[in-house]
């Protein structure tokens, strides 16, 4: 298999060289590359010539953006084929992140959902069956992005945290229990929430949802955990989507179970990955298939909070028994609110480490996987509702977002199609502004590191309330 490649050349071709170097399964490596690409600009053409295993390939194309998906569409099947790889190619020459963001402009444009998957299968020769999902996730989606106020808001709080790490994450979150200075972490986070109490109100914001995410949030002992919700329920008000990631269920405790409730929290996330122990421990999760099950009972009996559960295809070890029985429990429970995604092996993440990516399914049976739990969720009632995608996914494919019809979690469209203004708190997390029609994006982005996130804290809320006045002050 092919594992690096280093390119040279025009920047916005640069982009599309490293979307299908990524979708191709190769990291971007300047010191010992497998694939060495050169490009130029010659008239009105590029002229990319590829090198690899003494084979040298030109690829040309037009100056546009049409002329260079064309040359990442080619380098693509290429690379593919040098790997022994089928050329599958759903998304056909569609390498962004958000294809539903594109669909929503354009139904903008040309008026209708059906006339929008018409030109996105013309532009991109996507698969009848991709244009489908995306056009029933467009039918769903539509009366969420439909032009709210300016002042409707989501907000996001970030706790960088967790208490193992999964082989298959990159997030630079470190370990809790590691961290030596977590009450200064947590005075500085509430800073930052009594701040964003202050913002909405003096801007007058309409907050529609608010997610706590990570992470792992419940990672926090139970006194940290319920003064922090407690902050954040003085900024959504009651009744309004309240969602706190509690996916790790050896994070949590009736304590916090009882505190999410009374702080009004209406969604929780109880993330399995898979159902089965084997597989959990090779991928470091700290909880057993019972723990799950045991947590979604409790859930069940004593809430009224609406689940999530989170799924991955093609982690190592997995065989198509695997997604069955997740499909069977998933079938059996009914959560409102399952997402199935697809393994990206990420630079930075354990696994990333070749040796274990032997015992990582191949695409044809991911795809498969992926497929299975497509058609089970929806005979089981399941109508998909988000979508994205990212680099290294096997087989190119997707994450795809199910719910029970009219459960589905408002943030997640939010996030993805970038239609309403998001302000977020905690280290690591961005903020950003959206205004209609064109949704040009202000931003803001807090440190990573919680170190200088503690000791800067003051600037980056003087800078918050700078983003907001330029925002909604001086339009
Ligand atoms: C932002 S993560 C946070 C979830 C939470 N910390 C947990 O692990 O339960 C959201 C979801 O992304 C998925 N995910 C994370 N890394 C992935 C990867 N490399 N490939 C595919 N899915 C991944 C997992 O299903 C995870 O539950
Ligand atoms: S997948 Fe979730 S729990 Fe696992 S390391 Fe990443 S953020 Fe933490």
């Amino acid at each position: 298999m092919l594992n690096g490649y280093h390119y040279k050349g025009p920047l916005p071709l640069g982009s599309v060289v490293a979307h299908n170097c990524g979708a191709a399964g190769l990291f971007s490596d300047a010191v010992n590359p497998d694939v060495v690409l050169d490009a130029v600009e010659n008239g009105d053409s590029y002229v990319l010539s590829v090198r690899v295993d003494g084979i040298e390939r030109t690829f040309t194309g037009a100056i546009t953006s049409l002329g260079r998906r064309h040359i990442g569409q080619a380098l693509l099947v290429f690379l593919r084929e040098l790997q022994g790889l089928p050329s599958y190619n759903e998304w056909g020459t569609m390498v962004g992140v958000r294809p539903t963001k594109l669909l929503h402009k354009y139904i903008d444009t040309y008026g209708s959902v059906e006339e929008a998957t018409r030109h996105i299968r013309d532009e991109f020769s996507v698969s009848m069956e991709k244009l489908d999902t995306l056009a029933a996730i467009g039918v769903y989606q539509r009366p969420f992005v439909e032009v709210g106020d300016d002042r409707d808001v989501s907000i996001y709080c970030g706790i960088p945290f967790c208490e193992t790490r999964c082989v298959y994450c990159s997030f630079p979150y470190g370990l809790y229990q590691q961290y030596p200075q977590q009450d200064l972490f947590i005075n500085t986070l509430m800073m930052d929430i009594d701040d964003m109490v202050s913002l909405c109100e003096s801007y007058g914001l309409n907050v529609k949802t608010l997610y706590m995410g990570g992470g792992t949030p419940t990672i926090l002992d139970n006194d940290s955990f319920d003064t922090v919700l407690r902050g954040l329920s003085r900024i959504v008000p009651k009744g309004r989507e309240f969602t706190v990631e509690a996916g790790r269920p050896d994070s949590v405790t009736k304590e916090k179970i009882k505190s999410m409730e009374s702080c009004h929290v209406n969604r929780i996330s109880i993330n399995p990955q898979t159902m089965d122990d084997i597989i959990l421990r090779a991928i470091g999760r700290g909880h057993t298939v019972q723990d799950i099950d045991d947590m979604y009972r409790y859930v069940r009996k004593h809430t009224k909070l609406a689940v999530n559960m989170d799924f991955i295809a093609g982690l190592p070890h997995q065989q198509m028994a695997h997604m069955v029985d997740n499909m069977d429990y998933i079938c059996q429970n009914l959560p409102e609110n399952v997402t199935i995604h697809t393994l990206a092996i990420k630079r930075g993440s354990p696994l990333y480490d070749l040796q274990m990516q032997e015992h990582v399914p191949n695409e044809s049976l991911v795809r498969d996987m992926v497929q299975y739990a497509k058609e089970r969720l929806e005979v089981a009632g399941y109508v998909p509702y988000y979508l994205y995608r990212q680099q290294y996914m096997k087989g190119q494919l997707e994450n795809i977002g199910y719910t029970l019809p009219g459960k589905a979690c408002e943030y997640n469209i939010n996030i993805m199609e970038e239609r309403q203004t998001i302000m977020s708190i905690g280290p690591g997390s961005s903020s950003k502004w959206m205004r209609a029609p064109l949704f040009r994006q202000k931003k803001q982005h807090m440190p990573k590191d919680v170190d200088v996130y503690n000791a800067t804290i003051q600037s980056l809320l003087n800078k918050r309330h700078a983003l907001c006045d330029s925002f909604w002050e001086v339009q």
